[in-house]
């Protein structure tokens, strides 16, 4: 393609302008907020009831695809939240929750809530980054190969306040991160760590305690 095709090409989107977002609802009672938000390119791919999507004033979201499928889901973004890359969060069985705090910030993550009543909480003023996988279950079942019984049922994530994630990171089941915590990139975490932690490895480990973050950079010479 010619740098004029790409550029008409690129001119007929501006003119055409995707739509905010883009619905796809089948059901009743489905609720989506969004007053005093700037959204492009959101998609609400809804099959079942009563589900409830609230995103706060001031916030900014950027190619997100909200996919339920299943009754009495409950999202919530705070003001003040931003996914500048984007995002699909993908809800499925019933009653599942996705809370963020204010001021919380994500590049591009997938988080995936499934399984009744199953809940990923995250704190405010935290910072992901691309390519974040967060789940709280496993979407299929291991059994024990005698009683057939399930062994891996869902579990809450619930990260803290002012949570940095670096690229590249997979959040498993149960898992909790304290407060302040840094989790270094490629981390996959499968255990709980405490408020103040630096987190890093296959499977993550605490590498550092005592430590906090800030988003500006500080130099030497400062
Ligand atoms: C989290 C991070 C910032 C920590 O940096 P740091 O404080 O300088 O940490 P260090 O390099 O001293 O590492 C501390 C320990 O953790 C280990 N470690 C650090 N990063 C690791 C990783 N990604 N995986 C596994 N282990 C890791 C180090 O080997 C070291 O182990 P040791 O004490 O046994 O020697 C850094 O690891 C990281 O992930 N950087 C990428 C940030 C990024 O991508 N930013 C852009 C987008 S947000």
């Amino acid at each position: 393609m010619t740098i004029l095709q790409r550029g008409l090409r690129r001119l007929a989107r501006w003119i055409l302008a995707e739509p905010e977002v883009r619905r796809s609802i089948r059901g009743r009672g489905n609720l989506f907020q969004a007053e005093g938000t700037t959204l492009t390119n959101v998609e609400l791919d809804i099959i079942g009831n009563d589900n409830r999507i609230i995103l706060g004033q001031g916030g900014v979201f950027h190619n997100v695809c909200f996919r339920l499928r299943g009754d009495g889901h409950y999202i919530e973004f705070g003001p003040n939240c931003r996914i500048t890359r984007g995002a699909i969060l993908w809800f499925e069985d019933d009653h599942c929750t996705l809370q963020v705090g204010q001021g919380t910030s994500m590049v591009e993550v997938h988080i995936a809530v499934t399984e009744p009543g199953s809940k990923v909480l995250i704190g405010e003023d935290c910072m992901f980054a691309n390519d974040i996988d967060i789940r709280s279950g496993d979407s299929h079942s291991i059994v024990d190969a005698v009683s057939g019984e399930r062994l891996n049922f869902a579990e809450d994530v619930v990260i803290g306040n002012h949570v940095w994630i670096a690229p590249h990171v997979v959040v498993l089941k149960g898992v909790q991160i304290g407060d302040h915590s840094v989790v270094a990139t490629g981390s996959i975490i499968t255990k709980s760590c405490p408020p103040n932690s630096l987190i890093a490895g296959n499977p993550a480990r605490v590498v550092r305690t005592g430590i906090s973050w800030k988003r500006e950079r500080f130099y030497h010479y400062a």
